[in-house]
This record gives C-alpha cells, sequence and structure tokens, in this order.
C-alpha cells in the first residue's frame, strides 16, 4: 500500500519505519527543513532504539523516502492512506490544535477520492467530534468526494518504540466517518502484521481509549508513590509491598515504581491537558488533579531531602545522576531533574550533572542557566555533599560506590528511582535515602574504617523480610541514626 505520513516526530518517524517493515510503500511529509535534512543526511533528529537501522535500511531499499511539506502534492495525491502525526500539546499543559488544523487544510484537498484519512496524533475529544466538518468542507471547497476519516492512535513508548509498533498489545481503530467501512477495511489489511486484537470503536471513544490508557498509567504511578509515603512511615520496602499486591491479577505488577513521578511528553501533558479542560468545562475530576499533584510533589520532596542532607553547609555542591525523563532516550521533555536541577540552584546548591546521553546533557545545559555537565558520573559527584539519582540509567546501578565515596565529601545518596542497591550504597559509607524504602531509611552508612554501630540490613534485597526484621528496622527508626550530610 502507499501510504503518507504526515510529521516526522517520534510518532511519525516510528509509524514510518514500521509500516516500510511490513513491506508499505511509505513517504515521510515533513515541514522543518532542518529536520529533512538531517534525515537526509542519515541523521535521526532524536534518539531511539532500532529506528537508527531500520529508517537506513528502508531508505535504502526504497520502500521510505523523505519529501517537504511544499513538494508532497504528487505523493499525496498518489497515497492510499495518509496519516497525520503532529503534535498537539503546547509544551505547557494545554492542548494545541492550529498545528492539526494546519496540516488537515494542507493535505485534505490533495487526497485522493478514494484515499483514507487517518489521524494518529493524540486529539482532544470536541477536536475530534469536530473534524468531519472541517475534512468535509475542505473537500466540498475543492470539488472533491468526501473521504473516510479514522484515528489510530498509538501505545508507543520512548525508548522500545518500535517494539511497541510491531508488536503491540492491540491495534485501536476509531471511526469519524467511514460509512462503507472502506477506511477500517484497509486499516485492518495494514495491521493484520502486527498479529494483535484491533479494536474498533468511534472516534471520540478511541480518542478517550488512548487518553484513558495515559491517564491510568499516570494514576498508577502517583498511587504507589502516596503508597510510598505510607512505606516511610511504617518502614516498608515499597517494592516488596508491590511485590506482594501483584499476584492479584486485578492489579499487576507494572508501573508501580515508586520515585520522583512520571515525566515526558505524554503523561505529564495529558494529564494536566484533561484537568484543565475539564476545569474549562466545569466538570469535577478529584482524582486527576490529585495525581498531577502528587507527580509534581514527588520532585519537591527529592530537593527537600537532598536539601535536608546539606543542611548547614554553606555552599553545597550536588550532583545530579539522569537527566533525561527516563533512560534509552535522549528525551528532556517534562524531565524530573530539569525542574529538580532548577529548584537545587534556586535554593543556593551548585548543580553537577551527568546523564549517559551525552546530546541531552548538552541541551540540559543550555535550558538551565548555571547548570554544569560533567563527563562521568565520577567526574559529577568529585567533591560534592550530596549525590541525586534521577533518570534509573543501568550504568549506574553498576557504579563502584568505594570510589565514589573516596571522591565525594560527602555521605548521602538520595536514589530518585529506588534503583541502587542500598547494600552497595551504604556499605561504601554513604546514607541511603529513597522514595517508599523507609525500613532502609533507617540505615546508617557503615563506618568505612570501623565496624557498623547499628544492624545494617542488607541480606534481603530480593528475599522476603520476616516481621523481625521489621520490628528491628523501627528500632534503628526510633533511635534516630538517619545519616546526616
Ligand atoms: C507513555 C506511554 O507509556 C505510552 O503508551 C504512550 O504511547 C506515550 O506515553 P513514554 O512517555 O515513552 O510512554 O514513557 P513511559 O515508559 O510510560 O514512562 C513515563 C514516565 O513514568 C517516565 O518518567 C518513567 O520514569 C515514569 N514511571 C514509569 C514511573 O515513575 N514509575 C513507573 O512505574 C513507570
Amino acid at each position: 500500500m502507499r501510504i503518507s505520513i504526515v510529521g516526522l516526530g517520534y510518532v511519525g518517524l516510528v509509524t514510518s519505519a514500521g509500516l516500510s517493515e511490513w513491506g508499505h510503500d511509505v513517504v515521510g511529509i515533513e515541514a522543518s527543513p532542518s529536520r529533512l535534512d538531517s534525515l537526509r543526511a542519515g541523521r535521526m533528529p532524536f534518539f531511539e532504539p532500532a529506528l537508527d537501522e531500520m529508517v537506513q535500511r528502508h531508505t535504502q531499499n526504497g520502500r521510505f523516502r523523505f519529501v517537504g511539506s511544499e513538494d508532497a502534492e504528487d505523493d499525496l495525491v498518489a497515497s492510499d492512506i495518509v496519516m497525520v502525526a503532529v503534535g498537539t500539546h503546547d509544551g505547557k499543559g494545554g492542548w494545541e490544535t492550529a498545528t492539526a488544523t494546519a496540516a488537515l487544510t494542507r493535505i485534505v484537498p490533495a487526497m485522493a477520492d478514494d484515499a483514507v484519512l487517518v489521524v494518529r496524533s493524540t486529539l482532544p475529544p470536541d477536536f475530534v467530534a469536530s473534524l468531519p466538518d472541517l475534512v468535509h468542507e475542505l473537500r466540498r471547497q475543492h470539488g472533491k468526494m468526501a473521504i473516510p476519516i479514522l484515528l489510530n492512535p498509538e501505545f508507543t513508548r520512548e525508548g522500545r518504540a518500535v517494539r511497541d509498533f510491531l508488536h503491540p498489545d492491540r491495534v485501536v481503530l476509531g471511526v469519524i466517518d467511514d460509512p462503507e467501512e472502506v477506511g477500517v477495511g484497509r486499516l485492518q489489511d495494514v495491521y493484520v502484521a502486527a498479529e494483535a486484537p484491533i479494536v474498533v470503536l468511534p472516534g471520540v471513544a478511541a480518542t478517550l481509549s488512548k487518553l484513558g490508557a495515559n491517564l491510568f498509567l499516570a494514576t498508577k504511578i502517583s498511587f504507589v508513590n502516596e503508597l510510598a509515603v505510607l512505606c516511610d512511615r511504617y518502614g516498608a520496602d515499597v517494592d516488596e509491598v508491590v511485590s506482594a499486591m501483584a499476584f492479584d491479577a486485578r492489579i499487576g505488577g507494572a508501573f508501580l515504581r515508586a520515585g520522583v513521578g512520571f515525566g515526558g511528553s505524554c503523561l505529564p501533558h495529558q494529564v494536566t491537558m484533561t484537568v484543565r479542560t475539564a476545569v474549562e468545562e466545569g466538570l469535577h475530576l478529584p482524582l486527576l488533579t490529585a495525581v498531577d499533584e502528587v507527580n509534581h510533589r514527588q520532585r519537591a520532596r527529592f530537593v527537600d531531602l537532598v536539601m535536608e542532607s546539606v543542611d548547614g553547609i554553606e555552599s553545597p555542591r550536588v550532583a545530579l545522576l539522569g537527566l533525561t525523563f527516563k533512560p534509552d532516550t535522549d528525551d528532556l521533555r517534562d524531565a524530573p531533574a530539569l525542574t529538580i536541577a532548577e529548584e537545587l540552584l534556586r535554593r543556593g546548591a551548585a548543580v553537577r550533572a551527568y546523564d549517559p546521553m551525552s546530546s541531552a546533557a548538552r541541551r540540559a545545559a543550555e535550558f538551565i542557566p548555571g547548570l554544569e555537565i560533567a563527563g562521568s558520573a565520577a567526574e559529577a559527584v568529585d567533591g560534592v555533599h550530596a549525590i541525586g539519582l534521577v533518570t534509573e540509567w543501568p550504568e549506574f546501578s553498576a557504579l563502584d560506590w568505594n570510589g565514589l565515596h573516596e571522591l565525594a565529601a560527602g555521605t548521602t545518596v538520595v536514589d530518585g528511582r529506588n534503583a541502587l542497591s542500598p547494600t552497595a550504597v551504604t556499605q561504601a559509607g554513604f546514607a541511603y535515602r529513597a522514595f517508599g524504602r523507609g525500613s532502609l531509611d533507617a540505615v546508617a552508612a557503615v563506618p568505612v574504617d570501623g565496624e557498623a554501630t547499628v544492624p545494617i540490613r542488607i541480606e534481603s534485597e530480593v528475599q522476603p523480610r520476616s516481621h523481625d526484621r521489621g520490628t528491628s528496622t523501627r528500632r534503628a527508626a526510633d533511635a534516630d541514626l538517619r545519616q546526616p550530610a
């Protein structure tokens, strides 16, 4: 099939590569000349595992081409399907549909009478409802016949987007206007290669199923972060608590990792956009309002933990490990690390950060005046009074904490992703602070050159703990053994 994809951002580029992989002739239509130049030079505009190789392979075998928006007329006329994958949020927590409207205004009149229009961008429900009027009016003005209009929301995660596209849990098709079912039939033919359930819904239900999925994932994360508060208060490890809950098939264990909360281009915006629109429309959504609030509180709590650990130091220096919103991406959009770095700087700390994705680190330094960038974790930690882990890049789990202890001037590690081994960190001489590892908060650092003065809980990171250990942990907490900086 001949398919045009309008917009070569994350969604458009991954979709293009995946459709080429399934054997379709794909044309990517991109408005930004610089993005187009970089793609033509074989450079991906962002990092995504496996994408680079797949794009190169299909541009070389001729299945995937790029054209500028101004030169797309012939390809649009020749396409069986035109998919729109442009951004729909303003980057400040609001919807932004002007780009999608402009793209539709450009492409809809050029499409053939037997082509199918598919919107892959995430859309606000009221915009979905208004699409038939907009599209049919554009067709009428140009003397063209009505075309089928469908939605095909994406559920791909950054860092594993290619795999998620090729092997999705489900494919959702939203029917906005498709009286003869030509559009549904054509998309079903495309997605048969995914070997996944195909759910066909009315258009508004399809967009709400996309929003609903992300809102639910965000809710799970804020839920576990609230559960972590209970764990800290009563002395339990949130991962252990979740591991028991996860056996209940109604609950499951995914997306229940406590820490500094969710970032990225989807979850935070979709929560704030939903809450903001609901307020404007007089709806009451207290749960989603709280999801947003809890998420922001996590970042503030991380800053508080770091600042508590350097209390009394005149010019505190802090190392941040990780800047991207999660590992395996170079994406800094709504990355918790950026808010955290800004707030630490505002509160008077000098901040030096390291991220394995050096391009992201350089961009972070451009966004945040005063943020120093290090070329390695060791360089970041050299001479600092506190260390905060914000992104759980795998290399941080393998750090040599003994070596880092020699370099650091202070002795607290705040683990914002519950990703480190408390054993390795505390045995090196650091105090360990985390989210919902309340039982571990009570553990003082092992004196580097002597015997531990409190029982060190090192043996049970993976094994279930007995009630006895819980009791001894609480005793340690009662004795106020939290390690100062
Ligand atoms: C998300 C959705 O998962 C995906 O289906 C949708 O298509 C796009 O938005 P993505 O933004 O790539 O994907 O990231 P995701 O893996 O969902 O993580 C989002 C944020 O939540 C990250 O900051 C991550 O660190 C955080 N997170 C995730 C947690 O804090 N705890 C968890 O248990 C899981």
